[in-house]
């Protein structure tokens, strides 16, 4: 293979709390195929600390991480964890692209939580807008600054190359979704904090957020509930789930309040992107990370929300030798935003 056959030229890069994640691929568009992938668990305090020796412990993870996995490059694209991310969908002037950012910029300042100077902001053009005909539609997001220097420090200080930043729900949605698909689907990942949710319609992300409910809210519910230790409420959750006939359905009564702190946030969303989007109806959901292997969980949400349920496959639109396949779909839960960053354009 020559030297400058579509190498993509960087790899994706996920910081979760439970593992640090990396996936290369080569080629491009539909022709993607796998290079290399490799993970390594890490200690969930390290990923949402800023203290210095945290980040230092992190960047010694990651680097062995990279070391191992032997990727061809060291420029990466990173995502960003969606608990440091502000998104909004705003409505902007049809304008020429020239004066578009600027008009952005002005408007960014009403439209986000911080200070313009303290944080990096990024829009992606989403089309006409549903309530304004005069105008068109654009994501917004913003991240503080100093989140995105200290994670730069951590991993230029490694000897990495950071090519982009882009929040995790973002990339999670090019890895899950096809292009083509014109429904509204609902993704839900959750991971060991939080959960995150993206509407995602006429292939674009249209609403997105971080519901502070995650597998590590379920499993204390079980702790506190069944009277036993953290090990074993793992276990226990991990084997019944939601399943009601399962010992006596004391698993289920254990985490359903838990579980329903969690759909009652998405239920608002759903409501909330329905007072914009009037005639779109969400048809599918779309689950990983934890909600995945959360036995009984995507039929409890099929039930509630009566939409089908389907289990997410994170290398949808990767190609790979047909001997991978079960390795693979044995991870596809924990690699989205990984494969979703990896799968960039630039
Ligand atoms: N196959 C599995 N068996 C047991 N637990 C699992 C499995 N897959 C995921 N989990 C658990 O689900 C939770 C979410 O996993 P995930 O890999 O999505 O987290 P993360 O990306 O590290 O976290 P975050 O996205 O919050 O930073 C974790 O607590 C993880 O231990
Ligand atoms: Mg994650």
């Amino acid at each position: 293979m020559s030297l400058l056959s579509g190498v993509s030229g960087f790899f994706g890069l996920d910081i979760g709390s439970t593992a640090v994640r990396l996936v290369e691929l080569h080629g491009t568009g539909s022709q993607r195929s796998l290079a290399k992938y490799a993970y390594m668990p890490i200690d969930a305090k390290l990923a949402l600390s800023d203290s210095a020796n945290d980040q230092q412990r992190l960047g010694q993870a990651i680097a062995q991480l990279v070391t191992q996995a032997r990727v061809s490059t060291r420029n990466v694209a990173v995502g960003v964890p969606s608990q440091r991310v502000f998104t909004t969908v705003a409505d902007i002037d049809r304008l020429p692209q020239a004066e578009l950012a600027k008009a952005i910029r002005y408007q960014a300042d009403a439209l986000l939580p911080t200070p313009l100077a303290e944080s990096k902001i990024d829009w992606a053009m989403l089309g006409d807008s549903p309530a304004d005909k005069t105008k068109v539609e654009i994501l917004l997001s913003s991240v503080p600054n100093n989140f995105i220097e200290q994670r730069l420090d951590m991993l230029e200080g490694i000897g990495l190359n950071v090519i982009a930043f882009e929040p995790d729900n973002l990339a999670l949605s090019r890895a899950l979704t096809a292009g083509g698909q014109n429904d509204v689907q609902l993704l839900l990942d959750m991971g060991e904090k939080s959960t995150d949710l993206v509407i995602v319609a006429n292939g674009q992300p249209k609403l997105t957020r971080a519901i502070p409910t995650g597998m590590e809210a379920i499993i204390r519910s079980a702790v506190q509930n069944l009277n036993v230790d953290e090990a074993q409420a793992k276990q226990f959750v991990m084997k019944f789930g939601l399943g009601k006939e399962k010992l006596e359905g004391q698993v289920y009564q254990g985490i359903i309040g838990t579980v329903e702190l969690l759909t009652a946030e998405i239920e608002k969303s759903i409501k909330f992107f329905q007072t914009r989007y009037t005639n779109q109806k969400i048809e599918r959901m779309i689950v990983t990370g934890g909600a995945s292997v959360l036995p009984e969980f995507p039929i409890y949400l099929a039930n509630k929300f009566g939409v089908n349920v389907e289990i997410g496959n994170s290398w949808r639109n990767v190609q790979f030798s047909g001997g991978r396949e079960n390795e693979l779909l044995a991870i596809s839960n924990q690699f989205g935003v990984a494969v979703g960053l990896a799968e960039r354009t630039e």
